[in-house]
């Protein structure tokens, strides 16, 4: 029998960050993230050390998520985890963990897709949430993955456009490696944007057929422009660099934007939500919120808690899976590459 509302333990981690959560219904009562500061110096994430930092991060994050939950593991209806895509060492890590603790339990297991997740916070049942209404055009802007998400319901969801290339923050984090920036450097490029022009230096869109973006041009056209400027002028980064991230930042979020509008109309979607790390960014935010204002659409952009990387996202998913009983198995594999929705 299931306890109604339901207690799920959420377990996320498919890249660096090693995550748990306890959500009630759709409540969340705990969120807790360890980051791995240890691929700082790397300037970027190594995988090896990231699912040995996993493995010795896994436990106390559990417990400390049940803790702040105040919740005992004989009260939890299920265990849900990240099943891709991610880091497969990474991934392998919480879903062994999900595995034993659902088998010792004697509870379901329910595996979920990562960026389906990045979607569905929008449906967490918190008071800085507006629920979306469907149809509605999801967008994830992370640092694996650009998509453009068709969703009729919380289970059906259609990639109709990806990126055929880099991420958007891959984009963000190489063009911020290049001025000396350390990872991830999304958020710094953000912060720095703020003092600069973005006008200031322009970079060329690319103007792809159908729904899918590019990000591999744009990131070595920037590197090919500073290294010639440093040719002429060896501290013209360091000169320049609140206008180069804001220029930078202005070009990537334009890129999406563009398809975003594209899709909208085309498709006649009036209701955009949008997750993943880049969520967090001003520039998107704002120039969303510009074009709602033009086009007639509502926009929900999620709490910055359940933009990067997080378990609360893999708990609401489970919610839904739960409603479906659309519960795993213990031989369902980890897939770094796993899909959903084409
Ligand atoms: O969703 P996420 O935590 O992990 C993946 O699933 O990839 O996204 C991480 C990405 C990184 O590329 C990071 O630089 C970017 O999100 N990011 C940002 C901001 N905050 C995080 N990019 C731009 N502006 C931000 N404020
Ligand atoms: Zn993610």
């Amino acid at each position: 029998m299931l306890h109604n509302p339901p207690i799920i333990l959420a377990i996320e981690s498919s890249c660096d960050d090693t995550a748990a959560a306890v959500i009630k219904g759709r409540k969340i009562l705990s969120n807790c993230i360890a980051n791995q500061e240890v691929h700082i110096a790397y300037g970027g994430v190594v995988p090896e050390l990231a699912s040995r930092a996993h493995q010795s991060k896994i436990v106390p994050v559990i417990q400390q998520a049940l803790q702040k939950a105040n919740i005992d593991k004989k009260d939890l209806t299920a265990i849900a985890y990240t099943q891709g895509p991610g880091l497969l060492g990474s991934l392998l890590v919480g879903s062994a963990f999900a595995k034993s603790l659902s088998l010792a339990l004697n509870i379901p297991l329910i595996p979920i897709n990562h960026m389906q997740g990045h979607l569905l916070v929008h449906f967490i049942d918190d008071e800085l949430i507006l629920t979306p209404t469907f149809p509605c055009l999801g967008v994830t802007v992370s640092g694996g993955h650009t998509q453009l998400v068709l969703m009729h319901d919380h289970d059906s969801m259609v990639i109709i456009g990806t990126t055929i290339d880099d991420a958007i923050g891959e984009a963000f984090d190489k063009c911020g490696k290049r001025m000396g920036l350390t990872y991830p450097s999304g958020p710094q490029i953000d912060k720095l944007a703020k003092e600069g022009n973005p006008h200031r230096f322009s970079f060329p869109i690319p103007n792809l057929k159908g729904y899918d973006v590019s990000y591999s041009g744009v990131k070595t056209a920037v590197i090919n422009f500073l290294s010639n400027q440093e040719q002429k002028d060896p501290d013209f980064i360091k000169s320049n660099l609140n206008d180069l991230c804001a220029s930078i930042q202005y070009t990537l979020v334009q890129i999406i934007l563009n398809k975003i509008i594209k899709v909208a109309r085309e498709k006649k979607l009036t209701q955009i939500i949008i997750g993943g790390g880049v969520a967090a960014n001003s520039e998107i935010r704002t120039q969303l919120q510009k074009s709602a204002a033009k086009e007639g659409w509502t926009v929900s952009l999620p709490p910055f808690e359940y933009t990067t990387d997080n378990a609360a996202m893999i708990g609401i998913a489970a919610y839904y899976k739960l409603q479906n009983e659309a519960f795993g198995g213990y031989s369902d594999p980890s897939e770094a590459r796993l899909k959903y929705g084409i």
